[in-house]
C-alpha cells in the first residue's frame, strides 16, 4: 500500500556510466599522497561536469570510481545517446588532466569507462536504485583498454547508428551466467555517415502515403516553374514525416547541392540559431580542427558562389559563426537590436539565393524544436520565396507555421490502416516471417504509427515474440517490456505531465481504454486532482474521450504509451491495483462482472486472487460457450486450468469446485 503513495519507487529504464581509474593502486603508492589527491578531486570535478553537462546524475564514488545513471530523470528521448556523448566528454577531460598529472605526479592519469542499458527499480532514498546494470558495467569496462569506453549490445541498440563503433565480440563476465555483446565507442559519427544513413533509411519500401506524396509533387511542380512553395508536414512522433520528405527527395533525384537540410535539435530550442549555423557550417564545410582563418577563407569562397555575397554579408554571417572577418559589422551596425535584424536578414537572402537557375529544396526537420529566432528566419524565407523556383518543405509535430498570410499547404499525416501495417510490418521481418498471430498482435498494438511497428516488428525478430501474456482483453496484456527504442520517447511523454502521470499508472492498471468511474475509484486518494490530471493528459493527446453518454469512458491513444505506463509500476503496485479494480467491479459494478466475467477474471488473475479468478474463468468459458464462441471458451477454459494449478491441493474439491 505505501508503495502506491510513493511515486518515486517505480521501474524504469536506465544507461548506467562507469567510470574507474586504471592502476590506482599502484598510483597511491608511487605518487606523494597530497599531490594524487589534488588529482583525484579534480577527477571528479571533472567527471561529474561532463555527466552533467550530458543531463546524467552521479549516483556515487566507488573507490576511485564514479557511477552515473541516464535516464531517471528522464531529459531526452534518447538517454543512451546522451550516456555516450557523457564517455566521450569524460575521456576528452581526462587526456587535459592526465598532461596536468602527468607534469606534477609524473604519471598519466587513465581511465576505462563502460556503459550498460537496463531496468532498474528506481527507489526510495536510501535504498538507491536496483538493478544488475551496476554489475554488469563495472565489470565491462574491465574489457577496454585504457582511455577507452565501452558499451553492452542493449546499449548500442538504442544509439540509432549516431557513433562509429567496433565490435569486440560476445564476452562473458564474471558473475554474469549469459555472454554479453560489446563494443568499442570510437567517436561520433561522421555527419557524412549521418547523410548516408538518413538516405539508407528509405531502404524499407514506402506504404501507402499515395495522396500526400502526389501533393508534395505537385507542389515540387509548381517551384520548378519558378512559383516557390511551402509544405508543411505534420503530424505526431514516428508517424512519418521525415520518411515523407525523404521519398519526395528521392522522387524527385535532386543532388545533394540543391538540397538545403535544416535540422532542429530538442536540446537547443533556446539556443538561438542552433539549427541555422549548423546548416550553414557544414555546408561551408568549416572545420573544427583547423583555424579560424581557414575556416573565415572557406566562408568567403561559399559566398563567393551564391548571388548575395557582398561585404556586409560576409561579416555579418562570420560574426554568427563565431569566424574572425576583419572588420566587425557592428562598426556600421547601429546597436544590438539593428544587427539582429541585419543577421537575419542575410542569412534569409543567403538561403534564399541560388547560384544557379536549378530548383532547389529546403528541408527543415522538426519545426516544434525551433529556436525563436529560426522560427522568425523559416517564416520570412516562406514569405520571400514566392518567386523563386524553391519548394520549402517543414516537418512539425505541431502545426507551428504562425504567419497568417503565408500560402502554405498542410500535410496532416493520419495513422496507417491495419492492412498497410501488416505490409510494413512484413517488411521488417522480411525473410523471416513471422506467424500471422504475432504480426496480428504487430499490428494492434502498435495503432497505426510506423515507427511503433518498425520496433515491434524488430523486437519480434530478437524474441521471437510480441505479446507473451496476451489473454482476450488487454488488459495487463503485452510484452514483459516496452521495445527499449521506444521507452524513452514515451515515458518522456508521461514525465512532462508531472502529477498526471500517476493518474495514467492508475488508469494503465484497468486497461487501454477506461471508466471515468471505476478510474475515480481505484484513484481515490487523487480525488483532487483527478480532474485536471484527466484534463491534462487530453491536452497532451496521450488520451481521448472514447465515450460521453451516461457515462464518460476515456482511452489511451497508444495501446504503447498504456504498457510504458503501466510497466513503470511494480510489481507489487500493479497486483494491489488490480485487486482494487476486481473489487470495484465486484461489489460496485456487478453489471460488468456479469456481462464481462473475463476482464473481471483477468484483473483478479492479476492480482493473484487465484481461486476466485479461476472460478471467474469459468464462468466466463460458460457463457462463451452458450454464445458459440467457441474458440474464445477454449482458451478460457484453460486459462481457469492454469489458475486452478496453481492452489494448493485442498483448495480443489473432490467434483472439481473450488473452494475460495
Ligand atoms: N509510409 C511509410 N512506409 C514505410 N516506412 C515508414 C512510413 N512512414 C514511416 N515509416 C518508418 O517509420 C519510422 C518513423 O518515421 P519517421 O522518422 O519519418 O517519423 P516522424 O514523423 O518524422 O517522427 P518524429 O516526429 O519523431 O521525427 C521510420 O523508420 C520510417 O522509415
Ligand atoms: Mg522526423
Amino acid at each position: 500500500m505505501d508503495d502506491l503513495h510513493d511515486r518515486t519507487t517505480e521501474r524504469r529504464q536506465v544507461t548506467v556510466l562507469f567510470c574507474d581509474i586504471v592502476d590506482s593502486t599502484g598510483l597511491s603508492e608511487r605518487c606523494d599522497i597530497e599531490d594524487l589527491r589534488e588529482i583525484l578531486l579534480e577527477f571528479q570535478t571533472i567527471s561529474s561536469r561532463c555527466i552533467k553537462n550530458a543531463g546524467g546524475n552521479v549516483v556515487n564514488y566507488i573507490g576511485d570510481g564514479i557511477r552515473a545513471e541516464f535516464g531517471y530523470p528522464l531529459a531526452s528521448e534518447n538517454e543512451a545517446e546522451s550516456a555516450v556523448h557523457a564517455g566521450l566528454l569524460l575521456l576528452r577531460g581526462i587526456q587535459e588532466l592526465s598532461e596536468r598529472s602527468t607534469a606534477t605526479i609524473q604519471e598519466p592519469l587513465r581511465v576505462r569507462i563502460g556503459l550498460h542499458t537496463g531496468v532498474a527499480v528506481i527507489g526510495k532514498a536510501g535504498l538507491g536504485h536496483v538493478h544488475d546494470a551496476t554489475e554488469i558495467v563495472a565489470r565491462l569496462q574491465e574489457i577496454g583498454e585504457p582511455n577507452s569506453l565501452v558499451i553492452s549490445g542493449e546499449t548500442k541498440r538504442l544509439l540509432r547508428g549516431k557513433f562509429s563503433l567496433r565490435p569486440l565480440g560476445m564476452r562473458a563476465l564474471k558473475g554474469l551466467s549469459r555472454k554479453i555483446e560489446v563494443f568499442l565507442v570510437l567517436g561520433e559519427a561522421l555527419e557524412d555517415d549521418a547523410a548516408h544513413r538518413a538516405r539508407h533509411r528509405n531502404a524499407l519500401p514506402m506504404v501507402n502515403r499515395v495522396a500526400e506524396i502526389g501533393q508534395l509533387l505537385q507542389a515540387w511542380e509548381l517551384a520548378k516553374t519558378g512559383r516557390g512553395q511551402t509544405v508543411e508536414i505534420a503530424g505526431e512522433p514516428g508517424i512519418g514525416k521525415s520518411r515523407l520528405a525523404l521519398e519526395l527527395i528521392d522522387k524527385t533525384g535532386l543532388p545533394d547541392d540543391l538540397i538545403l537540410a535544416i535540422q532542429a535539435s530538442a536540446q537547443h530550442q533556446n539556443t538561438p540559431l542552433y539549427p541555422i549555423i549548423r546548416t550553414l557550417e557544414q555546408r561551408i564545410g568549416i572545420r573544427k580542427d583547423e583555424g579560424a582563418e581557414a575556416n573565415s577563407a572557406r566562408l568567403r569562397e561559399f559566398l563567393a558562389t551564391t548571388s548575395a555575397g557582398d561585404e556586409e554579408q560576409y561579416m555579418l554571417i562570420g560574426q554568427m559563426l563565431g569566424l574572425p572577418t576583419h572588420g566587425t559589422p557592428s562598426a556600421t551596425v547601429p546597436d544590438a537590436q539593428e544587427l539582429r535584424r541585419k543577421t537575419r536578414d542575410a542569412v534569409v537572402q543567403l538561403l534564399t539565393s541560388h547560384a544557379h537557375d536549378d530548383a532547389s529544396l529546403i528541408l527543415v526537420e522538426d519545426f516544434h524544436w525551433t529556436d525563436p529566432s529560426t522560427i522568425e528566419i523559416v517564416e520570412r524565407v516562406a514569405g520571400q520565396i514566392g518567386n523563386a523556383p524553391i519548394l520549402l518543405v517543414i516537418t512539425s509535430r505541431a502545426t507551428t507555421i504562425r504567419s497568417s498570410s503565408l500560402m502554405i499547404r498542410r500535410i496532416v499525416l493520419q495513422r496507417l490502416d491495419d492492412d498497410d501495417c501488416r505490409d510494413l510490418a512484413g517488411s521488417v521481418v522480411r525473410d523471416k516471417p513471422l506467424p500471422s498471430q504475432l504480426i496480428q498482435q504487430i499490428v494492434a498494438r502498435s495503432d497505426g504509427v510506423p515507427l511503433f511497428v518498425e520496433e515491434l516488428a524488430a523486437a519480434a525478430l530478437e524474441t521471437g515474440q510480441v505479446d507473451p501474456g496476451a489473454r482476450t482483453r488487454d488488459v495487463a496484456s503485452g510484452p514483459a517490456e516496452v521495445p527499449s527504442a521506444l521507452y524513452d520517447s514515451l515515458m518522456l511523454r508521461l514525465e512532462r505531465l508531472g502529477d498526471a502521470k500517476a493518474i495514467a499508472q492508475f488508469a494503465s492498471v484497468i486497461g487501454r481504454s477506461f471508466s471515468h468511474r471505476l478510474l475515480a475509484a481505484v484513484a481515490s486518494e487523487h480525488h483532487n486532482t483527478l480532474e485536471p490530471a484527466l484534463e491534462r493528459l487530453r491536452a497532451s493527446g496521450l488520451i481521448g474521450l472514447e465515450r460521453n453518454d451516461d457515462e464518460k469512458v476515456y482511452a489511451f491513444k497508444h495501446a504503447l504509451v498504456r504498457d510504458v505506463a503501466y510497466y513503470s509500476l511494480l510489481k507489487r503496485q500493479r497486483r494491489e491495483l488490480h485487486a482494487r479494480v476486481a473489487e470495484e467491479i465486484e461489489f460496485q459494478l456487478p453489471e460488468i462482472a456479469n456481462r464481462e466475467p473475463d476482464y473481471l477474471a483477468q484483473h483478479l488473475s492479476e492480482a493473484g486472487h487465484t481461486s476466485r479468478a479461476a472460478q471467474m474463468w469459468l464462468k466466463a468459458a460458460k457463457q462463451a460457450a452458450e454464445r458459440s464462441a467457441n474458440l474464445e471458451a477454449v482458451a478460457q477454459l484453460n486459462t481457469a486450468r492454469e489458475e486452478i494449478r496453481k492452489l494448493p491441493a485442498g483448495l480443489l474439491g473432490l467434483n472439481g469446485t473450488i473452494w475460495s
